[in-house]
């Protein structure tokens, strides 16, 4: 009887301590690798850049108004050298009439006294774009 009851013992005790090491193992590896990156600072700091997609143009791009104001109003608040002044629709209905992709890439491009991207030098083409259709809707 002694005999059974320690080897019960021993089981439940050599159970209880296998278990206790594979959850520990098990906590262990499903803590570690944050627990480290995130110790270390750089790293999680590294992987969560803020505002840095908003400042470089590239998922924060700059709206039509935006684009709009900074570049493109010197020429078209007034309709300089002929531009076609915002808020003229008589003005840009014959431009819209060209079609949306032809205005687009003058926008982009240049045409005549329209200088390429309106001297924007770091406005992407698609920011180019939003200020056309700021500027058209805008002239309607
Ligand atoms: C230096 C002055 C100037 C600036 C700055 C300027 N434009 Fe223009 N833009 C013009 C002139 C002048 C025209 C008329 C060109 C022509 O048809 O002879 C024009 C025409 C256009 C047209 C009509 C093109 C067509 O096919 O009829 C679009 C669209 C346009 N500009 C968009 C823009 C946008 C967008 C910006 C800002 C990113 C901008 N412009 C900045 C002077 C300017």
């Amino acid at each position: 009887m002694k005999a059974i009851l320690s080897i019960v013992a021993a089981l439940a005790v050599g159970t209880a301590a296998a278990v206790a090491q594979s959850v520990d193992e098990q906590v262990a590896e499903r803590l570690a690798p944050p627990g480290e990156l995130c110790m270390k600072g750089e790293a999680c700091a590294a992987a969560a850049p803020a505002g840095g997609a908003a400042a470089s143009g590239g998922n924060g791009a700059r709206s039509g108004e935006q684009v709009y104001n900074s570049a493109c109003q010197t020429c078209h608040a007034a309709g300089v050298a002929g531009a076609p002044k915002f808020g003229d629709a008589a003005a840009w209905s014959d431009r819209v009439a060209q079609g949306m992709d032809t205005l687009y890439s003058n926008a982009i491009n240049g045409i005549r006294a329209m200088p390429a991207k309106g001297l924007c030098a770091d406005c992407s083409d698609d920011e180019v774009k939003a200020a056309v259709d700021y500027m058209v809707e805008n002239s309607k």
